[in-house]
């Protein structure tokens, strides 16, 4: 048996599959299956008031999650499905409540990538998919990442190499008068305001944190201790560092850091896509250092850093 057809067979059985998306590693179940849908929150360790979004294969399955289904969303979704944005739309009734936490949207995605895609399509219904990590890590890029964060729990891992874009999807509802951007992503708001004529709007701190539950706690964190310094503030902290601690910084620009056997240097790309593409991957490789800390030297301003700047600030919050 193929692998696509031993997923289908897990994911019928309500069993979990973690599969590749363009964005990151997701836990894949039956959205239809509430015990499913539950393990995918006790693999995780995830409280279950923050909802999952539901991928799909194609368009025409939309009507069956959402029950308004807004002329401005079938032009968002003309532009960028399958591809790396989540909608949040008035759900069905028959969407389970462990799946949108009780609330009365339901996000959906239809993914790009060849492998997901073809596993959704071969399934038939809706599949829910978190990133495949514990709550509050760090989102896998990598099957090694994967099986690192759910190890035993999870019964097939689909293997579709590196993710191609690094960062969870742009999260817009689109069940109000005005689409609201609740989590950035590499589809930024200019992109998003192109397309609907400049009606988009980005969700408060607090709209977002009541309606995309898990936005705004520490998120997206490593274990080490993590920084976010200007390039000034990175040389004052190296200048007073303790002569035993090992620390690694992470740099964009061309900052000259003195040389020293107890100072790592990690040269990020330039480029937005490119550093947002390796993010995730260059915190899980210096997580396993056990450094005595991580500085990462705070990104540009300008909307293609947007959501690298959201998910550093998350990374490094409370620290
Ligand atoms: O790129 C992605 O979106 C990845 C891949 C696997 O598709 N998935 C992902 O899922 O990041 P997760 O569960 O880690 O993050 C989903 C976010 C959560 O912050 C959740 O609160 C929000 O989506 N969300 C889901 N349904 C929602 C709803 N009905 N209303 C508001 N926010 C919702
Ligand atoms: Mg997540």
């Amino acid at each position: 048996m193929n692998e696509i057809a031993q997923a289908v067979e897990i994911l019928g059985k309500g069993g979990l599959v973690a599969f590749p998306t363009e964005t990151v590693y997701g836990l894949g179940a039956d959205a239809t299956n509430a015990e499913a849908v539950r393990k995918v929150f006790t693999a995780k360790n995830r409280p279950y008031d923050h909802p999952l979004i539901v991928h799909l294969a194609r368009l025409e399955q939309l009507t069956e999650w959402a029950r308004e289904v807004p002329p401005i969303a079938l032009q968002l979704a003309a532009a960028f499905w399958p591809g790396p944005l989540t909608m949040v739309f008035k759900k069905q009734s028959t969407v389970l409540d462990i799946v949108t936490g009780g609330q009365d949207t339901v996000g959906i995605r239809i993914p790009s990538h060849p492998l997901a895609l073809a596993l959704l399509e071969a399934f038939g219904g809706g599949v829910v998919a978190p990133s495949a990590n514990q709550f509050t890590h760090v989102s896998p890029t990598e099957v090694l990442a994967v099986q690192e964060e759910l190890g035993e729990r999870v019964q097939l891992i689909l293997d579709g190499g590196a993710c191609a874009v690094g960062l969870e999807s742009t999260i817009v509802d689109v069940s109000s008068e005005i689409p609201t951007i609740l989590r950035p992503g590499m589809i930024t708001l200019e992109m998003i305001a192109k397309v609907t004529g400049g009606v988009v709007k980005v969700a408060s701190r607090e709209e977002s944190t009541v309606r995309a539950p898990g936005s705004h706690h520490l998120h997206y964190a490593p274990n080490t201790k993590t920084l976010l310094l200007s390039a000034d503030e990175i040389l004052s902290w190296l200048s007073v560092l303790a002569n035993n601690e090992r620390v690694t910084i992470m740099v964009h620009s061309d900052l000259e850091v003195p040389m020293h056997d107890r100072i790592h240097l990690v040269k990020m790309p330039a480029q937005a896509d490119a550093y947002a593409q390796t993010l995730y991957h260059t915190l899980r490789c210096l997580d396993r250092e056990h450094l005595a800390a991580i500085a990462i030297e705070a990104v540009p301003a300008g909307a293609a850093w947007e959501a690298i700047r959201d998910r550093l600030n998350k990374a490094t919050a409370n620290r």
